[in-house]
């Protein structure tokens, strides 16, 4: 299991990442780390910890929303547990995107949680990360997404769009169209050329920031606990924002409803 200390990407493996836009590896961590992760992630999600600063919130469901959460995610995990940024997988992912992107330079990490419990939930439906992402710049980027459970299509193991990374951010819309749902999704996608990324858990997949990806409802009898880096290289300045006006409408509707957080 010490292996997994010193994996790399393989030429393969960055041919097949920068030809399909995702990547998908069997270990990441051990399992060991797995187990410390999910005693941390039961913490942070039954403490809804962050709730009032906008780091726990629900995708799926208009901010301040009542009942139960149907997408809820976690926002900086290590900003509450920085021995999160000692661990295996951490460490394993900042090198690995090193590699995939090309980057001896500092890689930026930024980290979040998104839970689908048993048997209850919404769909993550089809985006692409670099919609909610900053318009100003050119992103240089990918994420790293490694489930704690195992995952299949039911459970919401994760599902991409080969090759969607080589063309251009499509049009996004805020779920249900209501501005206050905080996740995005776009119906320009062909569905059918899905590919499905089952893992066991510790394995992790990997995706740059215009890859469409899309994950299922949970409809099975096991939790689907998923921890995400997001590793960016240096990025470049456009010279005029891209045109992101979903992003305006949602900060336009926080303000409409007095809803003030430090993170959007
Ligand atoms: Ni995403």
């Amino acid at each position: 299991m010490s292996d997994v200390l010193n994996i790399n990407i393989t030429d393969e493996q960055k041919r097949f990442y920068q030809e399909n836009g995702f990547l998908s590896i069997a270990r990441i961590t051990t399992d060991e780390e797995i187990e410390w992760l999910k005693t941390i992630y039961g913490k942070l999600f039954e403490g809804r910890t962050g709730e009032e600063k906008g780091f726990f919130y629900d995708l799926a469901r208009p901010r301040g929303h009542e009942g139960r959460d149907e997408l809820p995610q976690v926002l900086g995990p290590d900003i509450t547990i920085p021995e999160l940024r000692e661990s295996i997988y951490y460490k394993n992912a900042k090198r690995l995107s090193s590699q995939l992107l090309a980057v001896d330079e500092k890689i930026n990490v930024g980290g979040h949680m998104i839970y689908k419990p048993a048997k209850y939930g919404a769909e993550t439906p089809w985006h692409q990360d670099e919609a909610y992402w900053n318009p100003e710049v050119f992103s240089n980027g990918l994420s790293v997404w490694m489930p704690l459970d195992s995952v299949t299509t039911e459970s919401g193991c994760m599902q991409f769009i080969p090759g969607s990374h080589k063309e251009n951010v499509r049009w996004h819309r805020h779920i249900n169209d209501d501005p206050l749902i905080h996740g995005l999704m776009t119906d320009d996608v062909d569905s059918t050329e899905a590919i499905a990324c089952p893992l066991h858990p510790g394995g992790a997949t990997f995706h740059h920031t215009r890859t469409l990806h899309y994950t299922a409802p949970n409809t099975t009898d096991n939790p689907r606990r998923a921890y995400i880096l997001v590793c960016s290289g240096p990025e470049k300045k456009r010279d005029k924002p891209a045109y992101r006006p979903w992003q305006d409408e949602e900060r336009e509707a926080m303000k409409a409803a007095e809803i003030d957080v430090e993170y959007l």
